[in-house]
This record gives structure tokens, C-alpha cells and sequence, in this order.
């Protein structure tokens, strides 16, 4: 098998005035699809060529880094797209609401907590809300690394590697942080996420 790039789930200028279209075009056409390109060149030979995509990123973490490096890379762009929506923020659906309120004591503690990990993760990396036997936690990540390799599962991915804020941001991630929180985060993708998270820890269980 190889790995695609999908399109974006939204158009290019469907994120604005919090990510501009030459934010979109550079981030999805060039910088996600260098990843799916070199994790294609990179999967042949590797002796993973019939995995999924996350057993792709689970088995080659630790053992082959450049691999690793460009399949989690697409993996995670892949939930970082679906992670945000026009008209974002606003309600968080039943389930994943009182699993929320179950694991960080309130909703807005959870959203001071994942604003505060997307903002503090030094240099490139990501900010996760994540989930692992029914708890949901938060979790910030160096360069490619996911919850995937913690043996987790993602609910919402934050890329705070600069080239997602820089055009719009310039070095202010803060503002980027706040805005993707307020007006870009998609809870119904999270809460989907945690609806079929829950299922396969309880078949595992
Ligand atoms: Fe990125």
C-alpha cells in the first residue's frame, strides 16, 4: 500500500481570518504532502509495506526514524486538519463533556490545560487531547511524536510547529493557540473520537 494526501475537509480560505489560505495551501500542499511523499519513498523496503498507517507509525517508532519521522508526520496532519472546522469552538458534545468534567474536573480546566501545553511545548511539536483506558488526558509531543507510540488514541490534534502559525502569527503561537481554542477547535470530531476510542478499550478490556 502507500499513503495518500487527502484533500482538505474545508476549503483553503474556510479558516479565515484565523488561518489564512496561504497558510493552507503552504501547510497541506507543500509541508503534509513532503511527508506523505517521503514516508511513500521511505516505506519501501522497510518491511512494513502491508500495515496500516498507525501500525506503520507504532512499529517504526525507535526503529526506523525516518520513517517514523514522515508517516506520523502524515497521521498527524491528518487528525490536525479534521481537528479544526469554520465556525469552530462552541458546545462540546454529551459524551465527551462528562468525560471531560470526569478526567480534568471541569471543561475549562481542560482548555486552560491544552492552551497552556500547546503554548509551552518547546520548539516543534504538538498539543493532544487523548485518550487511554476510558481516561482523557492532555499531552504535548516533540517533533513527530503521538499519542499512538503511549499507546493511546487522539481526539484532537494542535500542530504548533511554526510553519502552522508564522504566516498569520508571526512568532505569536499564544495567538494562535487562543484562536484555534475559540473559533477553530471541532469538538464533534473529538467527541467521534472518543465514542469509538471507548469501544475498543472496552473490546480490549
Ligand atoms: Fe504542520
Amino acid at each position: 500500500m502507500s499513503f495518500t494526501l487527502p484533500d482538505l475537509p474545508y476549503a483553503y480560505d474556510a479558516l479565515k481570518p484565523f488561518l489564512s489560505k496561504e497558510t493552507l495551501e503552504y501547510h497541506h500542499d507543500k509541508h503534509h504532502e513532503a511527508y506523505v511523499t517521503k514516508a511513500n519513498d521511505l516505506l519501501e523496503k522497510s518491511g512494513l509495506e502491508d500495515k496500516s498507517l498507525e501500525d506503520v507509525v507504532k512499529l517504526s517508532h525507535g526503529k526506523n526514524v525516518q520513517l517514523f519521522n514522515n508517516a506520523a508526520q502524515h497521521f498527524n496532519h491528518v487528525e490536525y486538519w479534521k481537528s479544526m472546522k469554520p465556525n469552530g469552538g462552541g458546545k462540546i458534545p454529551g459524551t465527551l463533556e462528562k468525560a471531560l468534567i470526569e478526567s480534568f474536573g471541569s471543561v475549562d480546566k481542560m482548555k486552560k490545560e491544552l492552551g497552556e501545553a500547546a503554548t509551552s511545548q518547546f520548539g516543534s511539536g504538538w498539543a493532544w487531547l487523548a485518550v487511554k483506558d476510558e481516561k482523557v488526558f492532555i499531552q504535548k509531543t516533540s517533533d513527530a511524536e503521538n499519542p499512538l507510540i503511549f499507546g493511546a488514541k487522539p481526539l484532537l490534534a494542535m500542530d504548533v510547529w511554526e510553519h502552522t502559525y508564522y504566516i498569520d502569527y508571526r512568532n505569536q503561537r499564544p495567538n494562535y493557540v487562543k484562536a484555534f481554542m475559540e473559533s477553530l477547535v471541532n469538538w464533534d470530531y473529538a467527541a467521534e473520537n472518543y465514542d469509538k476510542a471507548i469501544k475498543l478499550f472496552q473490546k480490549a478490556a
